[in-house]
């Protein structure tokens, strides 16, 4: 048995890691200040399945004190997932997306260099930290954008090029757990994830598009698209992405000091004009659309080359996205009580 500490572990990514990791018996620590919109549901859905089984620290990754004192009892692993999410918000006060991403994750390090435990850390990057590949030919082929020369995806060898605040905090961050591992020997590996779903994601349209999307579609809800439309991503549902947090931590051997660059991959993409016409098709309604501008930082297409992890740890995605789209929306249809918000 071992010992984990999320932080952001009432988010997304960190309250699915939380109910494997419970699920198999393992002493979980949740670190989340519970400033996401959602956070609360999935801390009460996590006490629902574990009462009594999981500890919960309410604190903030900028309060270095808070992160220091919830090293106490050490740990095998900590993920690091509390973060700063959308692009659009880091605009707005890229200050405060500065505090959270930067140093918050520079935090993390220190509360873990400190500690007397010795844990492997695992850091949620993004595929942001690319930049716009304005190196890479796009193309337009049949109605979405994809890459001319890379059929495969991008991979880590990519130019670090960070584009928006978030690119850049979010790139600091990525950078320091990297080092971290060649200057202290800690055992920090880096994920730079691109778009990934699932349930207990409560996506709206600043981040989690795919959510975002499968809830307007159940609940008959306008989308706002920016840009054409034809603008793809790779997609991984979150039980893969939970399976590479497992396998990545068993083979620390090799993956420590590691960057890997984790998403559905070319088998996996869809362009967010696809995904609405699916979600027509699953739902029988037609979803009504509006057109805007460009954001900022919006890459026409980013696919992930998934071939390192494979190679280094031997992690694919194995969901499909069509199954995966299927079970978000069997668990937005069956929760529907969860969407208070989104129906009024
Ligand atoms: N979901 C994706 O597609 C995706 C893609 C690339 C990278 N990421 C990264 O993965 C991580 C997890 O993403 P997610 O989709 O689960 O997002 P999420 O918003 O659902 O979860 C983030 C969690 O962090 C918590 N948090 C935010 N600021 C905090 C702070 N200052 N102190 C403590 N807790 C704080 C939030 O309350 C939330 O529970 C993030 O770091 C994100 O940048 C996500």
């Amino acid at each position: 048995m071992g010992r984990y500490l999320i932080t952001g572990g009432c988010g997304f990514v960190g309250s699915n890691l939380a109910k494997t990791l419970l699920d198999e018996g393992e002493e979980v620590v949740l670190f989340d200040n519970l400033s996401r919109a959602g956070t609360e549901k999935n801390l009460k859905w996590l006490q629902d399945e574990h009462a009594g089984k999981f500890k919960f620290i309410e604190a903030d990754i900028r309060d270095f004190t808070a992160l220091k004192a919830s090293m106490d009892g050490g740990y095998d692993a900590v993920y690091h997932t509390a973060g700063q999410v959308a692009v659009t918000t880091s605009v707005v006060d890229p200050r405060e997306d500065f505090e959270i991403n930067a140093l918050g994750t520079f935090n993390v390090l220190e509360a873990v260099r400190q500690a007397a435990c010795d844990p492997v850390l695992i850091f949620t990057s993004t595929n942001k930290v690319y930049g716009g590949m304005e190196d890479v030919e796009v193309i337009e082929a049949g109605g979405r954008y994809t890459y001319k020369d890379l059929p495969q995806g991008a991979d880590e060898s990519r130019p670090l090029d960070f584009h928006s605040p978030y690119g850049c905090s979010k790139g600091t961050a990525d950078q320091y757990v990297r080092d971290y591992a060649r200057i202290y020997d800690m055992k920090t590996v880096v994920f730079r994830m691109s778009c990934q779903y699932g349930i207990r994601q409560f996506g709206n349209e600043d981040q989690g598009w795919v959510v975002h999307f499968v809830i307007a579609a159940h609940f008959g809800k306008s989308i706002n698209i920016y840009g054409d439309g034809k603008q793809v991503r790779d997609m991984l549902f979150i039980e893969d992405l939970v399976r590479a947090f497992r396998l990545a931590t068993e083979n620390i051997a090799v993956t420590q000091g590691q960057v890997f660059n984790i998403g559905g991959g070319p088998k996996n993409v869809m362009s967010l004009l696809e995904l609405v016409a699916h979600m027509e098709e699953v739902t029988g309604k037609t979803i009504d659309l509006k057109f805007g501008d460009w954001r900022p930082g919006d890459q026409p297409v980013f696919i992930t080359n998934v071939s390192k992890a494979q190679k280094v740890f031997g992690w694919a995605p194995s969901i499909s996205k069509y199954d995966g789209v299927r079970k978000l929306y069997e668990w937005v249809a069956a929760n529907e009580g969860l969407f208070d918000h989104v129906q009024k």
